[in-house]
């Protein structure tokens, strides 16, 4: 049953998210009808709302006053730079409505997101189509991301390299980690041509824009540039197979003798698909590279590290 209702406390959680609950408690414990009031809740829910977002752990009361657990103001306020809810947001305009289509996709085979009416378009091309959406995405990834993107600024082996290329770099978060966490390197944040004005803010609000920069290019079709080390974060995981091999032999054939690539994403255990280590291994040599391993990052994220 928990599973089963489980939408019940996913959709609290995503419409409080929504509203800003947490950010408008970030200053400290508001009294109900104040907080509600702010909130624009109606009286009939307001109270079930605020006490369910209680009993789930995300929000204290004592009185009449609620206010923010540690875990939720540090992640969950919006004006914070541990905030995770773009992710959040995403999941709450997007997918929550396509999930409601996986019968679908699980008897058609099909996607049910943006490019449900037209499967030859990109998923990018459909999502990318309106600007908020696209603001939205990119920021969801920065959340998602961030973690495991601090860890590959301090886990990687930078010191003995000097460029870099993050591929599909979305608003830039892994570019803009390994800029600061390595001030000798200079790095490159190549993705599709409408990313570029939300990557080159993000890299001038992280005051790195004197060594990262944006390329705008399709990773298929546009020349890579050449530099010491690649990384791929949460790209493979969106291709076919021979889409997926074709990027590593691409980038394999662009890196500088001695490059690395880094491919990161939510690796499965060695005896799934879509993808294990091993089988990201396995590319890797198919393309060439003399050495790979899998590294633990942070959660259900691992990377791949390939030498050419
Ligand atoms: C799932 S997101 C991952 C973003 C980021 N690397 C991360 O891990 O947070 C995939 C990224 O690939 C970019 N992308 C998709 N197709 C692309 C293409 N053909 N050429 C370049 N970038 C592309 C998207 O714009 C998006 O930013």
């Amino acid at each position: 049953m928990q599973v089963g209702m489980g939408f019940w406390a996913s959709k609290t959680l995503l419409s409080a998210v929504e509203m800003g609950v947490f950010t408008e408690l970030a200053d400290g414990p508001r009294e109900f009808s104040e907080l509600s009031g702010r909130l624009g809740l109606h009286p009939r829910s307001a109270r079930d709302f605020l006490d369910a977002l209680v009993a789930l752990g995300f929000l204290h009361r004592s009185e009449n006053a609620y206010r923010n657990t540690p875990d939720t103001d540090l992640f969950l306020d919006r004006n914070k730079p541990g905030y995770l809810g773009g992710m959040l947001e995403m999941a709450n305009a997007r997918l929550f409505g396509f999930w409601n289509h996986l019968t679908e996709g699980l008897r058609t085979g099909q996607p049910q997101n943006e490019a449900k009416n037209d499967a030859a378009v990109s998923p990018f091309t459909a999502l990318y189509a309106d600007p908020a959406r696209l603001k939205g995405f990119l920021k969801a990834m920065s959340g998602i991301s961030h973690g495991a993107n601090l860890a590959i600024a301090r886990k990687a082996p930078w010191g003995k390299y000097q460029t870099y290329a993050d591929l599909g770099a979305a608003q830039g978060d892994l570019a803009v980690q390994i800029a600061l966490a390595n001030p000798h390197l200079r790095g490159i944040g190549l993705d599709l041509p409408e990313v570029g004005p939300i990557f080159e803010e993000y890299a001038a609000k992280n005051g790195v824009s004197d060594r990262v920069r944006f390329q705008p290019g399709n990773f298929f079709d546009d020349p890579l540039p050449a530099v010491d080390v690649f990384t791929m974060g949460h790209i493979l995981h969106d291709w076919n197979l021979e889409q997926k091999k074709m990027l590593i032999a691409k980038a394999f054939g662009t890196l500088n003798r001695g490059g690395t690539l880094v491919v990161y994403d939510s690796l499965i255990d060695d005896d799934g698909f879509d993808y294990t280590g091993a089988d990201c291994i396995g590319w890797m040599k198919e393309a060439g590279f003399r050495e790979a391993h899998v590294e633990h990052l942070i959660g259900p994220d691992s990377m791949v590290v390939g030498i050419k």
